[in-house]
């Protein structure tokens, strides 16, 4: 039987197959990493190498020290997921991988790592996009979270609004027009002089401030469930600039807070109207922004008073890990999708829904 067939037939016995191990790999921007993930929700082993002390220096990611780096990583965090997870190689039933959206250069190490190991081992290779993936952190963050849900994908990438009604079947009702949430975040960040990446800065940093700015968000798209951050961002710069021209102190903690209340009340508000208008009784929040403690703290209580069930993933699968990967690849290869063959390239941009 030819390679094609053979995987095919061994994709769709995996459908039956009692306990299903799922190696997959994420190389999407700056964290190497390699999971290992039983039946979707048990995680074996989820290792990263995270590479933001070697960008911090320069203030973001830099897309050509990332895909070098994803070389210099690939063979360890393979070794060491496999070590952790106390397994063979050859009790792995298929391999997942985010083929997109990410830097091109540093998707294709991983890309192309899980094709040859796909193909050594002589398993399936599964193709997962790494917006679904974060969808997915919360499936092993939370055991007994199954869809429908309302989703708030808020990360450096994406923002947007998605009615999730299946694992593998969602609409999105909104997103960003300009910036993504957690673009604004380390933009600011880097204004007020704080290391990247930001989100994370910020969020502490507003701990300590009070809301003395008003900043505001575009009311035009008010009645949509569409986004845009980027005003809000530059309303900060401006504001900073100004007042170092002037040699004003710059209150670093006031502005934070004062930022953060206004996007996360941004966010808060459209979802909650999305809940409501599609009646959900779950509301889940998805990618690295999913970190912030105000946003979250806002959600549950929004969520409380309508009698929500609110879901945010524990801390470590917030940001990008394999682990979320290969727990949306067994939810993809439950329904029969995602079956990729060696000719899988990696895509800088995927639709989100
Ligand atoms: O999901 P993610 O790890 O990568 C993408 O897929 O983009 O998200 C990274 C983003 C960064 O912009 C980072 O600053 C932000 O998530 N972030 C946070 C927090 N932790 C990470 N933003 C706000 N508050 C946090 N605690
Ligand atoms: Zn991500």
């Amino acid at each position: 039987m030819n390679y094609y067939l053979r995987m095919k037939e061994k994709f769709e016995n995996l459908k039956n197959k009692e306990d299903v191990i799922i190696l997959a790999v994420e190389s999407s921007c700056d964290e190497t990493s390699i999971a290992i993930v039983k039946n979707g929700r048990d995680v074996l082993a989820n290792i990263i190498s995270s590479q933001i002390e070697i960008h911090r220096r320069f203030g973001g990611v830099v897309p050509e020290v990332a895909s070098r780096n994803h070389i210099l990583a690939i063979s360890n965090v393979f070794e060491d997921a496999l070590k952790e997870a106390g397994i063979d190689k050859k009790d792995i039933d298929a391999v997942a991988v985010t083929y997109g959206a990410g830097l091109m250069g540093a998707l294709l190490v991983g890309v192309n790592f899980a094709k040859g190991l796909a193909y050594s081992l002589d398993v399936p290779l599964i193709k997962v996009s790494h917006v679904h993936g974060h969808i997915a952190a919360n499936y092993i963050s939370h055991k007994s979270l199954k869809p429908p849900f309302m989703c708030l994908m808020v990360s450096g990438g994406h923002t947007a609004i998605l009615n999730v009604e299946d694992y593998n079947k969602m609409t999105m009702l909104g997103s960003t027009v300009d910036d993504a949430v957690g673009e604004a975040f380390d933009k600011v960040a880097r204004v007020l002089g704080l290391p990247y990446p930001g989100g994370p800065e910020i969020d502490k940093l507003a701990e300590s401030g009070t809301k003395k700015y008003n900043f505001s968000v575009s009311k035009s798209l008010n009645k949509t469930f569409n986004f845009s951050f980027s005003g809000i961002k530059t309303e900060v710069v401006n504001l900073v600039h100004n007042k170092k021209q002037k040699g004003e102190e710059i209150d670093s903690a006031d502005i934070a807070r004062s930022f953060e209340e206004s996007v996360t009340d941004e966010l808060c508000s459209k979802v909650m109207r999305a809940a409501r208008q599609f009646d959900a009784k779950q509301l889940v929040v998805a990618g690295g922004v999913g970190a912030n403690s105000m946003l979250k703290s806002k959600l549950s209580q929004m969520c409380d008073k309508c009698a929500i069930q609110f879901y945010a993933p524990v801390l470590r699968y917030c940001t990008d890990n394999a682990g979320m990967i290969a727990s949306m690849g067994y939810f993809m290869m439950k329904d029969g999708l995602g079956l990729a063959q060696l000719d899988l390239t990696a895509k800088p941009n995927v639709e989100l829904k």
